[in-house]
């Protein structure tokens, strides 16, 4: 398969999603990471997913639609839920909510889960291809299985690894203005609770909540506990994490400008935008890698829990 790179104009939007209505994958910019899009509906497109990535097929997808009446097609919104999505949303923010019974969503979707991830994209140009194509879409992350996610169209198309001649097309709207996946929230006992650090700092959801967030424990590798596989977001090169610089290593910092800075002025939210694309700079160079400690608040946390996975023992 010849892998098309389409521009974010109006063109290259009705062709993707002409692509999409014919059950094709095609990778799409958001605000965060790249996503490799199908229409959440047709279980075959959906497989497709699974197929070019290379994924364990027990981890659900997260759903994207253009705006809460959308998805409130597809899920049950309690007051909690409803008061995040007016909050956060469209961004990057993912609700874990109750599937409702009539969402024709395909049950590969949601790995047979009575759950559905759902988020609003903030990307004019996920939004208007949400609107243009009127579809549901299942979108994880547009790369493979355990790599590093893509924060740009090049990152899809990596000749080392990538997705292309795997996936029908992709849409090149530039470079990920978040960089971090969105974080994820759920109800799993009731209580609003962190299943994934991501693009909006847990002390913001918070605040809005007007409550702490429960911390999510359990099994990382566990069906039960989706995407929080021990080893992922993986470089090839060995990685060492709150680490001092070392000759002979590729350091990724804060305040030393140069290629592998994370962001001179010590700023979380470039350092996270610049992250993925630093992680496979470093990567390509063939060194192994140190990254210097990162606070852990804000963006931090989403930081900090990217790298661990990075760091994590392989099998
Ligand atoms: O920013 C993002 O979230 C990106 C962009 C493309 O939207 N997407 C993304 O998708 O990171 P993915 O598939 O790489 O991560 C989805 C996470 C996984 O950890 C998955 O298991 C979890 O969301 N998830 C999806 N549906 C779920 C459900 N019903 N219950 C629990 N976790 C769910
Ligand atoms: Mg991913």
């Amino acid at each position: 398969m010849q892998t098309l790179r389409l521009s974010a104009d109006a063109t290259g939007l009705a062709r993707a999603a002409d692509l999409l209505a014919q059950g094709q994958c095609v990778a799409i910019p958001t605000e965060t990471v790249y996503g490799l899009a199908a229409d959440a509906r047709n279980a075959e497109a959906v497989a497709r997913i699974y197929q070019a990535k290379g994924r364990p097929s027990f981890n659900p997808l997260i759903v994207h639609v253009a705006d809460i009446a959308a998805a409130e097609a597809l899920a049950d919104l309690d007051p909690q839920a409803r008061l995040l999505a007016e909050r956060f949303w469209p961004g990057a923010l993912t609700l874990v909510l109750p599937l409702r019974a009539d969402s024709r969503i395909a049950s590969l979707v949601t790995a047979g889960l009575p759950t559905i991830g759902l988020r609003v994209p903030a990307h004019p140009a996920a939004q208007a291809l949400l609107r243009a194509s009127g579809a549901p879409l299942a979108a994880p992350s547009a790369n493979a299985s355990g790599r590093i996610s893509p924060t740009s169209a090049d990152h899809v198309l990596d000749p080392q690894g990538g997705l292309d001649g795997r996936i029908a097309a992709v849409l090149d709207a530039g470079p990920c203005p978040v960089g971090v996946e969105s974080t994820i929230i759920g109800w799993p006992d009731g209580r609003a609770t962190l299943l994934r650090p991501g693009g909006i700092a847990a002390e913001e959801i918070e605040a809005a909540l007007g409550q702490p967030l429960a911390a999510h424990h359990g099994d990382p590798s566990a069906p039960s506990a989706p995407g929080q596989l021990t080893s992922h977001y993986a470089p090839n090169a060995p990685l060492r994490l709150n680490a001092s610089p070392r000759p002979g290593e590729t350091h990724l910092g804060f305040g030393q400008p140069g290629p592998f800075s994370l962001s001179d002025s010590g700023d979380l939210t470039q350092a996270a935008a610049r992250l993925f694309d630093l992680l496979r700079r470093a990567d390509e160079f063939g060194r192994p890698i140190s990254v210097a400690p990162i606070p852990d608040h804000g963006l931090g946390a989403a930081i900090n829990d990217r790298l661990r996975r990075a760091a994590a023992p392989r099998d």
